[in-house]
């Protein structure tokens, strides 16, 4: 392996200066973080996760703004989608496949590829794919997905469930050994805990091509997540998320059964946590008094998304340093 990764597969590919894509996290991901990812080096994939044509159109078109003048930067641009949501309305997909600069590649996640990714495919835009069992691998692969993301369940946001799910450590290399006999054309990058150059190292030896990094750049100072939100994660160690359908239910989110999502346990989680049944037959009330914690900012009821990598996550810096700092540990310990 090449220890300078701007050499590896991926950065290559995708013209960048470090084998790191930044996740597209829902509601946290705009125009400025992707800007600041994309000028770092990395492949900057906007959160257009549901789907919501006005959020993606003004985040999406706020990063083209940012990065006008600076086409290698702007050539690091893409966006993510959760699948099942598509199937409902595929209009944003469509409004970012239309730039007359075409996206650097579409990430989708959560529900079967095979439909939609054939807009994506026929666009000639790369398609990336995340994936969290070994049984999703197939199907993505045939969908014409030129890079796999292996999601482990120490990801932040939403994943497969603790029954179904895998953790980081054992899905990358069972991936890459797949994909080496079977689609060795395909990339693989590690999705999952990858918050230092640590990290990033051991996802390449593991044999990936790179790391889909969320929470570490989620606590960034161009993050749309609230600084309050970030100080929250700043100060929690890693036992300090949970993987549940409880934040699912009270934002009255219609996730599909095996998927479930990791955020801060706070204290209505741990309220509800061992009683999710009764939660979901009858949710009204916490509804109303997790909304009113979003509103006015209590986290002991509002969701904090972030993984098990907010234990090493010490800082609210710049998306720049935190690409920089992954970058030069794993080049060294690599080295
Ligand atoms: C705040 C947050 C929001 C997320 N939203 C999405 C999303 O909308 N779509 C998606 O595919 N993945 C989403 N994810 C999951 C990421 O794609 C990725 O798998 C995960 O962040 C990687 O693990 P890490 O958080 O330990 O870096 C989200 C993650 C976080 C932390």
């Amino acid at each position: 392996m090449s220890t300078r990764l701007s050499e590896s597969r991926f950065a290559k590919r995708f013209g960048l200066t470090t084998p790191i894509a930044l996740a597209p996290m829902a509601f946290a991901t705009g125009g400025s973080l992707a800007a600041a990812c994309a000028k770092a080096g990395a492949l900057a994939l906007i959160g257009g996760s549901y789907g919501d044509l006005d959020w993606t159109s003004r985040e999406y078109g706020a990063a083209e703004d940012e990065l006008a003048g600076d086409a290698t930067a702007l050539a690091k641009l893409g966006c993510g989608f959760i699948t099942w949501k598509l199937d409902e309305d595929a209009s944003a997909l469509d409004w970012v496949l239309e730039r007359p600069a075409k996206p650097a590649a579409i990430m989708l996640s959560f529900g079967d590829p095979t439909a939609i990714a054939r807009r994506i495919t026929d666009a000639s835009v790369p398609l990336i794919c995340q994936i969290q069992t070994i049984a999703q691998l197939p199907e993505a692969v045939d969908a014409g997905a030129n890079v796999i993301v292996a999601q482990g369940g120490e990801a932040g946001g939403h994943g497969m469930n603790a029954l179904d799910g895998r953790g980081t450590f054992t899905l990358v290399p069972e991936i890459a050994d797949w994909l080496a006999g079977h689609a060795p054309h395909v990339q693989l990058l590690a999705a999952g805990g990858v918050a230092d150059g640590r990290g990033l190292a051991a996802a390449l030896m593991l044999g990936a091509d790179g790391a889909l990094v969320g929470s570490r750049l989620w606590a960034t100072r161009e993050s749309l997540a609230p600084d309050a939100a970030i100080a929250e994660a700043v100060n929690a160690c890693g036992d300090g998320s949970a993987r549940s359908k409880v934040f699912d239910i009270l934002r009255e989110k219609n996730w599909p059964a095996h998927f479930d999502f990791r955020a801060l346990r706070n204290a209505i989680h741990r309220e509800w946590e061992g009683r999710i049944k009764e939660l979901a037959a009858d949710p009204a009330a916490a509804v109303a008094r997790y909304k009113e914690g979003v509103a006015t900012g209590d986290y002991s009821r509002a969701h904090v998304t972030v993984g098990e990598s907010t234990g090493l996550i010490r800082s609210n810096a710049s998306a720049a340093e935190v690409i920089a700092v992954i970058d030069e540990e794993a080049q060294r310990l690599l080295g």
